[in-house]
């Protein structure tokens, strides 16, 4: 919900911090601040609002500093103000802290009672003074900081800074993410890859209870669970994110870059499957052991991941026939889930960090079932609890609103259920072999769609002032609805809902009027005639409608609008109509004047519950 960043080296421009925070302000944006040692003592800035606002209080030209913390902030515990930015300091300790010290109101009664005093109602507060407590007691730093520690109850990763000890940086990760970034005599952390991208891309990711000490010599991480050192260059890995891939190349936002790199992003998720789709589910150990597949499988994601589950539903049922069930993480992870033996489970996150999405992962784990996770983020949270993981390979997704971590979650399922499928025997040599070449062929029929995307500007221009919007879809298409009304609610501030066309008449047939679009993903398959039932039903009340399909000749004198996609199988066909959905949801949100990449109230990843 936070990013956090630190730097330590033989000397840099402040920038090294500004710089990062740019890279991580999609991550939370409602205030900003920075530490750091300048060679006579610790200064510190904050400002309520995006960096910019924090960039004109600094000094300029901006300091060299030799070591110094940043910290980019979604407000959890106190509203959005200076007083609440980070970092937090006292005696001369500076915290950031991306993250929820649930316990933070007893050890802040604790400590007021001890005479300190407080300036913000943050959480993350509480840490400076509790390393100030034990270095009292006669603790060394690194004591002081354990201690502390050792009584939060939460999720962090902090950042910790000193003057009393300028030649060493802190970070502690438990529960959110935290990256060390390994330069030449100069070392970092971060909350996320691109942040670090510009100065190194050799990284190391930190698992929980993991305590690291930063000097421009190098690092050392001490893991609090093992009580072991931890060998930094065995856990070094090499990003092979460029720079590029996390910024924007040429488009006006993060979001559009990302619909338009949906075609690479799902050819490199499928790279390592369309060759020997069974040998992948071996390899993930999911078809090895005495099943060529789990009986049932349950899966669990939130928000986008979650449609993306329900895809994979329809896929894996069709062409594995096993039985899936798809739960919303929230409710997966307290509703107490039967499980039976020989169950799988699946855990969909872009991110890795969701709370609940791990929580969900955690409780399947718990409950005996093997984990597959389908994330984007190498080295996530969810990536390295799970059993297994079905890496997507989007690359970076810096738009608030997942576009082509979607698209290839989907895709994951496409050749997951080629796979059991095949392992299974439902599904032939040959209709696997004919839906692994129509899924390579996928990225270039998305790439048309991309040709129509002046049509799809021109309606969204009429659309700006709609009163609310309906999503329908049917079968395989009823999460496609799901989601086209998710994107546009979440980017344009618009009531928007999806619904399965069939459910039309039994509620939301009410709200027909001029002013209340109805968007339609109508494909030519075994459900149109059906669909197109649901659309003359529409505009007999006086409805507009606009229709996602395949077969505009069909509807072009049924409809007000028709949103062109081309002709694919029918269980990849989400896949394409999903795209002019994301097209009209940004360009909507764009005309109406919103932050598409940062929408208000929302962040990338929601690390808390
Ligand atoms: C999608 O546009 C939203 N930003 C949100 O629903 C997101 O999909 C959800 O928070 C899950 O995130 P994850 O995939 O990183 O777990």
């Amino acid at each position: 919900m936070c990013g956090i960043i630190g730097y330590i080296g033989s000397g840099a421009s402040l920038n090294v911090l500004v710089d990062g925070l740019k890279r991580l302000e999609y991550r939370g944006y409602d205030s900003a601040g920075v530490a750091f040692l300048n060679g006579n003592g610790m200064d510190l800035y904050k400002a309520k609002g995006r960096l910019q606002d924090l960039r004109k209080i600094l000094p300029e030209p901006l300091p060299r500093i030799r070591a110094g913390l940043g910290h980019t902030r979604w407000a959890t515990h106190g509203a959005p103000s200076s007083e609440n930015a980070h970092p937090h300091a006292t005696a001369g300790i500076a915290v950031v802290h991306n993250g929820i010290i649930e316990n933070y109101r007893d050890l802040k009664k604790e400590l007021q009672a001890e005479g300190n005093v407080f300036l913000s109602q943050t959480d993350t507060e509480v840490v400076p003074h509790l390393i100030a407590r034990f270095l009292g007691r006669g603790c060394s730093f690194r004591e002081a900081l354990e201690s502390a520690v050792a009584l939060l109850r939460g999720s962090f990763a902090l950042g910790v800074l000193c003057e009393t000890c300028p030649d060493t940086l802190f970070a502690v990760r438990k529960g959110s993410p935290l990256v060390l970034g390994i330069g030449r005599g100069e070392f970092y952390f971060a909350s996320d890859i691109p942040a670090l991208l510009p100065f190194t891309r050799e990284m190391v990711f930190l698992s929980d209870g993991q305590i690291c000490a930063l000097t421009a010599e190098g690092v050392e991480i001490l893991d609090q669970v093992s009580n072991m050192v931890i060998p930094v260059a065995e856990r070094t890995v090499t990003i092979d994110w460029t720079q590029a891939m996390a910024e924007k190349d040429g488009h006006a936002h993060f979001m559009h870059k990302e619909i338009h790199e949906q075609p690479r992003a799902i050819t490199d998720t499928i790279a390592d499957w369309t060759g020997d789709p069974v040998r992948r589910l071996v390899q993930l150990g999911i078809a090895s052991g005495p099943d060529p597949a789990p009986r049932r499988l349950q899966i669990a994601a939130c928000g986008t991941s979650y449609h993306a589950g329900l895809v994979g539903k329809y896929l894996i049922e069709l062409l594995a026939r096993i039985p899936v069930e798809v739960d919303i993480a929230s409710e997966y992870r307290y509703r107490m889930p039967v499980v039976e033996p020989g169950a799988g489970f699946i855990s969909i996150t872009q991110s890795g960090e969701t709370a609940d999405t791990l929580a969900a992962q955690r409780e399947a784990q718990k409950q005996g079932l093997r984990a597959l996770t389908i994330c984007n983020v190498v080295g996530s949270t969810a990536a390295r609890e799970a059993d297994a993981v079905l890496q997507t390979r989007s690359g970076p997704e810096i738009g608030v609103a997942s576009t082509k971590a979607f698209t290839a979650q989907i895709a994951a399922f496409a050749v997951l259920a080629v796979g059991l499928g095949l392992s299974k025997g439902t599904l032939s040599e040959d209709t696997a072999s004919r839906l692994l070449v129509r899924l390579q062929q996928l990225p270039g029929l998305m790439k048309e769609i991309f040709a129509g995307e002046e049509a799809i500007n021109a309606l969204a221009a009429s659309l700006v002032n709609a009163k609310g919007f309906l999503f329908l879809g049917r079968g395989v298409h009823y999460p496609i609805a799901l989601e086209g009304a998710l994107k546009l609610k979440e980017i344009s501030y618009l009531h928007a809902e999806g619904y399965a066309a069939g459910e039309m008449k039994h509620g939301p047939i009410a709200l027909i009027e001029e002013n209340l679009p109805v968007v339609v993903v109508a494909p030519r398959n075994s459900l149109f005639e059906k669909t197109l039932s649901n659309i003359e039903e529409v505009r007999a009340r006086g409805g507009r409608v606009i229709a996602v399909t395949d077969d505009p000749d069909a509807l072009r004198d049924k409809v007000h609008e028709v949103l062109p996609v081309s002709q694919t199988d029918p269980l990849l066909a989400p896949l394409l109509t999903v795209v002019p959905l994301q097209l009209l949801a940004y360009q909507v949100g764009v005309l109406r004047g919103c932050d598409v990449d940062q929408p208000r109230n929302l962040a990338k990843s929601v690390t808390v519950e």
